[in-house]
């Protein structure tokens, strides 16, 4: 069966494609030790037994009052988690592991510069930190439960402060990326109604001093012209009592957080109790259209989720030190460095800078140093290392117990790496999909039980239910080879509630695709679609191939294409713009711009520099695309619509397939030429198994 070829060209559709490779098994040491070693759990988070399973990680949390209802399905696809039930998240992660870890480190602060001192926070204390701070945002800023606030800071043990001072009021906050441009934290800040944004004056990175505070500036301009005014940035010091920033503090505006700070020593604020379904963050992501959209997690049931998950597939004990070397404007780092961690009263590191600062062994000797022993990491950061020193690992004495990997796909010889060189053949690994929306894992080993393959996420995560469906909605068997969209059948704790401000996009994106019957309140008629493609094995392991949608997975972070093309045609001189997803052998992907100018436009790289400064500053260097190739004209359909399909697929060495019935077939030789060379067409093997994409058919 084939499916209608459209316009567009995705992730998926250009995957890699490697051979089954055979089953790795965790060592005895490790399942010796494990959280998780009793095989009877696959058949306590059955799907009989849902959606009550999901009891057993609420009860790894103190609850101020417990739940009724587990799960309320009565207005799908808004689930209601714990209904009934009172708790707070920072009296979760921090006060109640007073009385047993208080002076046990919650953070280790490594700063990118290796002359200056690591150094611990403990919980004490993190308590009595975190207070002083919610004392600032209650009584200084004025804020209060159901308020949003803008943190839009770096790697520094200020700012998981910040958040867990915000969950002790019911603050809401939306942490933006610190890698992302002031306008693109201001545009945010504007959608969540945040009056107040929080920055850091500086930090390094790459042996660098960024200034971080001249973002504070351009962000509120663009929270103004989109109409909302920020009435107060409090700023971090890196270095208490001097500015790492050359852009003047506005008064009455600005504060520096350390004299703020001042009024408020040992200050205690009781946590506020919430209900299970309070908001507790925002977190913004790209999606299909240009605009990011802010991802609503709750509060009982996102805890629960990632207090379970860091549990049994991270493995994490007390005793443990924990390194995820994400960063906590991400996902990753929220679930897996701040609130899953600390919810198990975790030891968790936070490294300031690049994993190669000066050199590729760093990561390796604060292994060492610090005797991490659970590692968290992402393919590109693991291809990166490999490239630049793929025998340091072998220099330093660290043993690791485990390791993960997250945000793409690994490919079987970097996951070899991993697993032989920096894991030493000692380290479990387990391979962790998932997305922001999603709250924490959900297809990945269970690792003292499953056995890895390398090329695999794996099973689903317990209580996770996937089913993969072809375009019309008709399941696509396990072993068949075929891949098709990945969907999750039920919903679990971790699951956004919606899309901030905008339920409607919340219904469209995620469930209206799949829904065998919008009046039903059973939630075995509402898969959410999670628009990544998928192959299913025959032993039940999952493989994710990437997006299906318009959204490029960069470096395990995600792009709207959308978002750089929007870009792009703020350049003056830009008369179209088509940005498609081309391989990268370190980065995964990386998008290519594609260009037609306005008559009469010469200068052209005079106009590519400007496209690649327009992107950066509206959105982050992180979307520097890898080439920008200005063409006479964009292919397109007689309808006048760009086909990116054939852009992605001349980028891509692939076939463009039958393009006579476009309305400027010849196009196409041209642009081919000017990217490929004169020489002959170059193709790559098509992926047999992605043909259902309609990709190479
Ligand atoms: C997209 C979500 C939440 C993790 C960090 C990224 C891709 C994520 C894997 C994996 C293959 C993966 C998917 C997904 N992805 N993990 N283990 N194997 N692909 O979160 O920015 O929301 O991106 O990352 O394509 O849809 P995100």
């Amino acid at each position: 069966m084939s499916i209608e070829r459209s316009a567009e060209t995705n992730e998926a559709q250009i995957a890699v494609h490697w051979k089954e490779e055979e089953y790795v098994r965790s060592s005895a040491k490790f399942i010796g030790q494990a959280n998780l070693v009793d095989p009877a759990i696959t058949e306590r988070f059955s799907e009989k037994n849902f959606p009550e399973c999901f009891r057993e990680y609420a009860d790894m949390l103190s609850w101020d009052r417990y739940w009724h209802t587990t799960l309320d399905t009565s207005n799908p696809p808004f689930w209601k988690w714990f209904v009934g039930g009172k708790l707070n998240v920072c009296s979760n992660c921090v006060d109640r592991h007073l009385a047993q870890y208080g002076n046990k480190a919650a953070f280790i602060f490594v700063p990118e510069p290796e002359y200056e001192p690591v150094y611990t926070i403990t919980y004490q204390e993190l308590f009595t930190r975190v207070n002083e701070v919610a004392a600032v945002l209650r009584t200084f800023c004025g804020l209060e439960k159901g308020d949003r606030v803008t943190i839009h800071m770096p790697m520094i043990p200020e700012l998981p402060i910040t958040m867990l001072a915000c969950a002790r009021l019911g603050i809401i906050h939306s942490v933006v990326f610190g890698g992302f441009s002031g306008e693109a934290a201001g545009l945010r800040a504007s959608d969540s109604g945040s009056r107040v944004m929080i920055y850091s004056d500086g930090y390094y990175r790459n042996g660098k001093i960024i200034d971080h505070k001249s973002s504070a500036d351009i962000a509120l301009e663009a929270a103004a012209k989109a109409g909302t005014k920020i009435e107060k940035v409090l700023v971090w010091r890196r270095h208490q009592g001097q500015d790492l920033s050359k852009k003047p503090m506005v008064q009455g505006r600005d504060y520096f957080m350390d004299e703020v700070l001042l009024n408020f020593k040992r200050a205690k604020v009781d946590a506020v109790s919430m209900d299970a379904e309070d908001p507790l963050f925002l977190m913004y992501t790209s999606g299909t259209t240009g605009q990011p959209k802010g991802c609503q997690h709750r509060t009982g049931g996102y805890l629960a989720y990632v207090a379970g998950t860091s549990k049994y597939y991270q493995d994490i004990h007390p005793e443990d030190v924990y390194w995820c070397m994400a960063d906590i404007g991400w996902i990753t780092g929220h679930s897996y460095i701040v609130y899953g961690p600390l919810a198990l009263a975790g030891t968790s590191v936070l490294y300031e800078g690049v994993p190669n600062y000066p050199d590729a062994g760093r990561p390796w000797r604060i292994a060492e140093q610090l005797d991490v022993n659970i590692f968290h990491t992402s393919p590109t950061a693991i291809r990166m290392l490999r490239k630049a020193g793929p025998e340091e690992p072998k220099k330093y004495h660290y043993h690791f117990k485990h390791m993960t990997t997250v945000g793409e796909p690994i490919e079987p010889a970097a996951w070899r790496w991993y697993y032989d060189v920096v894991g030493k053949r000692e380290a479990v690994i387990v391979d962790t999909w998932w997305q922001t929306e999603n709250g924490g894992f959900l297809c990945t080993t269970k690792p003292a039980l499953d056995p890895m393959k390398p090329g695999s996420a794996g099973p689903p995560a317990l209580g996770i239910f996937p089913i993969i469906y072809d375009e019309e909605g008709k399941e696509v068997p396990a072993g068949s080879g075929r891949a098709g969209n990945i969907c999750i059948r039920n919903p679990w704790p971790g699951i956004m509630q919606t899309v901030w401000g905008d339920s409607d996009r919340f219904v469209k994106q995620y469930y209206q695709k799949y829904c065998k019957n919008s009046k039903s309140t059973d939630w075995r008629d509402w898969p959410y679609f999670a628009a990544d493609g998928a192959v299913l094995a025959a032993d039940g392991y999952y493989r994710i191939l990437g997006r299906v949608d318009d959204v490029i997975n960069v470096a395990g972070h995600r792009l709207g294409t959308k978002e750089v093309e929007s870009a792009c045609l703020t350049v003056p001189e830009v008369a179209e713009a088509a940005v498609v997803p081309v391989i990268d052998e370190i980065r995964g992907r990386m998008p290519v711009v594609y260009i037609s100018l306005k008559p009469g436009v010469e200068d052209v790289e005079r106009v590519t520099e400007q496209i690649i400064s327009t992107i950066e500053t509206m959105i982050g260097k992180i979307a520097r695309p890898k080439a920008v190739h200005t063409v006479p004209d964009l292919p397109k359909t007689r309808s006048g619509k760009i086909m990116r399909r054939v852009l992605a697929a001349i980028s891509n060495a692939m076939d463009p397939g039958d393009v006579t019935t476009l309305a400027n077939p010849d196009i196409v030789e041209l642009i081919r030429r000017q990217v490929q060379g004169a020489g002959p067409v170059v193709l790559k093997e098509g992926p047999e198994d992605l043909k259902q994409f309609g990709a190479n058919e």
